[in-house]
């Protein structure tokens, strides 16, 4: 039954057919008050053609054509809304000596859709916003303390982006884009409230593979026989999606929340990936390393809220069973 007006809360879902927005969908779709307005850049692409067959989308999912740089097609899907999840950025690495033009295209998009979707909910009073940022915006400080896990104090700054060559583009995006996100709340007096989540992984709703997914398996898969037996952290992309809806539930949720898992050693992680799916080829050896040189994450302030995670093996189970069902192990 769809929910009436009086009693439903209506939210947009930018960037909707993407890994993690394609889960909010769907746990928003899951409770009965929520009625949803999704957008996507190509109505007709058959990679955001899951989203239909959400449970209840027939009900309660609008999908609206928009892309965040064109302010009006954003308009147009966040009017009438009470909530917004700004989840749509370009995720991608920019190979060295490729010719595209990562300051345009990741940076700028990034920054320039995000202050697009932010006016927007001013101009529709939405009540609040809630940005997916990454720890991409946390870690890239060289001023943060070896050894302590990053908390919400620490902001990446852009020469430690910049040394990250291929990630730079990305790691900065996310940085300026959520740093510009505080500084439009600080002069409207609007509620954002940003979520920088670690390395996302889970299973897949989409028959394209997410550029977190790539990351994984080259994590996995290890760079030869021996490697450095660090920690890692994987996050479930379900875990993920509950975080954005308490981040947009909870009445006193403010400022930015680290969204992290408990590191587990690469080890632990290769050796459950190998009994689910033994034909990558893994790496064989593992040398020990200092903890200290591994970058970990607080993510107190989020729990305080309510927020759990589940085991890690969970994660790694159903990621590989979607996988093979999907046909994208290679
Ligand atoms: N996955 C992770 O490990 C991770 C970790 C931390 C933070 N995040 C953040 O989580 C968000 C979602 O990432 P994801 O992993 O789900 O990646 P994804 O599947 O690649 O999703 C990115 C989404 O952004 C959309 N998008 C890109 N440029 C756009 C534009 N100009 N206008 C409208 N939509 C645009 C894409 O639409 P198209 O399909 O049309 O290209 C896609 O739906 C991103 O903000 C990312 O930075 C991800």
């Amino acid at each position: 039954m769809e929910p009436s007006p009086a009693t439903s809360t209506t939210v947009c879902v930018t960037g909707a057919g993407g890994f993690l927005a394609s889960w909010v969908l769907k746990l928003l779709l899951s409770k009965d008050h929520y009625v949803v307005h999704g957008t996507v850049r190509d109505l007709r692409d058959g990679k955001n053609a899951h989203l239909k067959a959400l449970e209840n989308a027939g009900k309660r999912l609008r999908l609206f054509k928009a892309d965040v740089l064109d302010y009006d097609s954003v308009t147009s899907a966040i009017a009438g809304c009470d909530g917004v999840f700004h989840i749509a950025s370009p995720v991608t690495p920019v190979p060295s000596g490729l010719a595209t033009n990562p300051e345009e295209d990741v940076i700028a998009t990034a920054v320039i859709g995000t202050l697009n979707v932010l006016k927007a909910s001013y101009e529709a009073k939405v009540k609040r916003v809630v940005v997916v940022s990454s720890v991409a915006a946390v870690f890239n400080n060289p001023n943060w303390p070896k050894g302590k896990p990053f908390n919400e104090d620490s902001w990446s700054d852009e020469d430690c982006c910049r040394k990250k060559g291929e990630w730079y583009s990305y790691f900065f995006s996310k940085t300026l884009a959520e740093r510009e996100a505080f500084v439009y709340a600080a002069k409207t007096g609007m509620d954002i409230v940003t979520i920088c989540p670690a390395l996302v992984i889970g299973p897949l709703m989409q028959p394209t593979v997410p550029t977190s997914i790539k990351v994984f398996f080259d994590i996995v898969k290890g760079e030869g026989e021996t490697v450095g037996n660090r920690l890692e952290i994987l996050l479930d992309v379900r875990d993920v999606a509950n975080a954005l809806l308490l981040a947009y539930e909870t009445p006193e949720a403010s400022g930015r929340y680290i969204c992290s898992s408990t590191p587990r050693k690469l080890c632990d992680i290769i050796n459950i990936s190998k009994s689910l799916y033994p034909n990558f080829t893994y790496p064989q050896k593992f040398l020990e390393v200092e903890e200290e040189d591994s970058t970990t994450f607080s993510s107190e302030k989020l729990q305080k809220l309510g927020w759990t995670f589940r085991h890690m093996e969970e994660t790694i189970r159903d990621s590989f069973e979607s996988y093979t069902a999907l046909g994208i192990l290679t």
